[in-house]
């Protein structure tokens, strides 16, 4: 499904990585990239005469990122995010594959939906965009998807996910887990009891009650963890738990896998990074679905990731546009960006205190997020043979983020002026250059 075309593949002249170390280890080495594969790894190789040379003196070389959950708004809200700027942000960020969510209007509840997400991410060649196709018809919790047709379509649907809404009736979400269970593809939950989370626009704990916002307590996530492990248990299934944001959902997710079922988590860089002191001021910027919560989460979350309680990092990336966001807190619409700025945020919170190596990032940003999703050509060793599904990073760069240069078409960001360290100098996609440099393309 992943393959290029052999055409655009001879179009695409070899390159030599110059002087890279594997996954920040060992001495540097010289890697060729020819015909979309890894072709050779060794010290000082003679390049063929035609090879593009990149000097990667200093830098890092690691399996090109996914990301099992970025919302690109295509179909229907184009003015905040569509394929081919969320394509470019992602190629930016180091990313080879984004699975793009459900949420899109029309609802991604059909195959001619979740084949045009494919096809279209396919036309901009950035970064396989693969679809995620929803659970119910129209996100509307009650009536199952034909998730069989989707995942037999030319998008080849392979996670299933209502997020932005809990699939919140216990008795859908066991039917889901047992048709996704027949069919081999994967549920993702967005974790929220509704009942507990009417009106809550902030985490409920000591500032939202200062700041007078209406409270997401942490049990409205936790309660939902624990009931879809017993369900997937029972089930036979496997679950994936969107953006885990609490330290109670480690404790529960630490349970349910000592039991031997089969589940998942992802947390995303805001939930490591950011807390709920940052709600102070009132800026729209920092809502978000579910929301910042406090140190002591930010803390669990970080280990959780080191441990392998949680199984990898996704952005959330969820633009939205400067009038859904600069306007009165409990109106801003919640999500923030996250594509360009998910490495340098795992690099401030998990690699420089030492509780990641750059192995361990390419694990949580790349083979588990691949593994979990069951794609074949991603996540893969840095080896002769391998699909070259790459990404360059410097570990020394830093840099401020400035929402107006990213990518997206969106420009809000909660990272505003704030300096991150780590750069992505270059991805490659099946041996073609996506991002050098900071601009999109060879
Ligand atoms: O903050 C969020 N934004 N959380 C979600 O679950 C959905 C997302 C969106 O689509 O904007
Ligand atoms: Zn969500």
């Amino acid at each position: 499904m992943t393959s290029s075309s052999p055409e655009s593949l001879r179009s695409c002249p070899p390159i030599v990585l110059k002087s890279v170390r594997l996954y920040g280890e060992g001495d540097p080495v010289d890697v060729l990239v020819r015909d979309g594969q890894i072709a050779e790894i060794g010290e000082r190789l003679t390049a063929p005469t035609d090879a593009d040379s990149i000097d990667c003196e200093g830098k890092i070389l690691l399996p090109g990122f996914v990301d099992l959950h970025t919302h690109l708004r295509e179909p229907g809200r184009e003015y905040a995010e569509d394929i081919e700027t969320g394509s470019a942000a992602a190629a930016l960020g180091g990313y080879t594959a984004v699975f793009a969510m459900a949420n899109t209007d029309p609802v991604a509840d059909s195959a001619v939906v979740t084949d045009h997400v494919w096809h279209r991410g396919q036309q901009v060649g950035l970064v396989d965009v693969h679809p995620v196709g929803a659970v119910t018809v129209g996100l509307d919790g009650k009536q199952l998807t034909e998730m069989g047709l989707m995942a037999a379509g030319a998008g080849q649907v392979r996670m299933f996910s209502d997020d932005g809404v809990c699939v919140d009736d216990p008795l859908v979400m066991r039917r889901a887990l047992e048709y996704a269970s027949g069919l081999g593809v994967l549920i993702a939950q967005h974790a929220e009891e509704p009942r507990l989370t009417v009106g809550a626009v902030a985490h409920e704990g000591p500032n939202a009650a200062r700041l007078g916002l209406a409270g997401w307590p942490r049990a409205a996530e936790e309660s939902i963890v624990a009931r879809d492990a017993l369900l997937a248990r029972d089930a036979g299934a496997r679950v994936h738990i969107c953006h885990a944001s609490t330290a109670g959902t480690v404790e529960l997710l630490k349970w349910a896998k000592s039991q031997g079922i089969s589940i998942t988590a992802e947390v995303t860089p805001h939930h490591l990074l950011l807390d709920d002191s940052r709600l102070d001021t009132y800026d729209g910027v920092n809502r978000v679905n579910p929301p910042l919560r406090e140190v002591s989460d930010a803390v669990a979350l970080r280990r959780a990731l080191a441990d392998g309680v949680i199984d990898c990092v996704a952005t959330d990336h969820a633009p939205h546009g400067a009038h859904e966001k600069c306007c009165e807190f409990a109106n801003a619409r919640p999500g923030m960006l996250g594509l360009q700025t998910a490495l340098s945020v795992v690099v401030e919170t998990l690699v420089n205190p030492g509780l990641l190596t750059w192995r361990d990032v390419a694990r949580v940003m790349s083979e588990a997020p691949a593994r979990i999703v069951g794609l074949p050509d991603q996540g893969r060793p840095l080896e002769v043979g391998e699909p070259a599904n790459l990404t360059v990073v410097d570990p020394a760069a830093r840099w401020t983020v400035k929402g107006p240069e990213l990518a997206s078409r969106s420009d809000n960001t909660p990272y505003e002026d704030m300096e991150l360290p780590a750069v992505v100098t270059a991805t490659l996609l099946r041996g073609k250059v996506t991002a050098r440099d900071g601009k999109v393309g060879a």
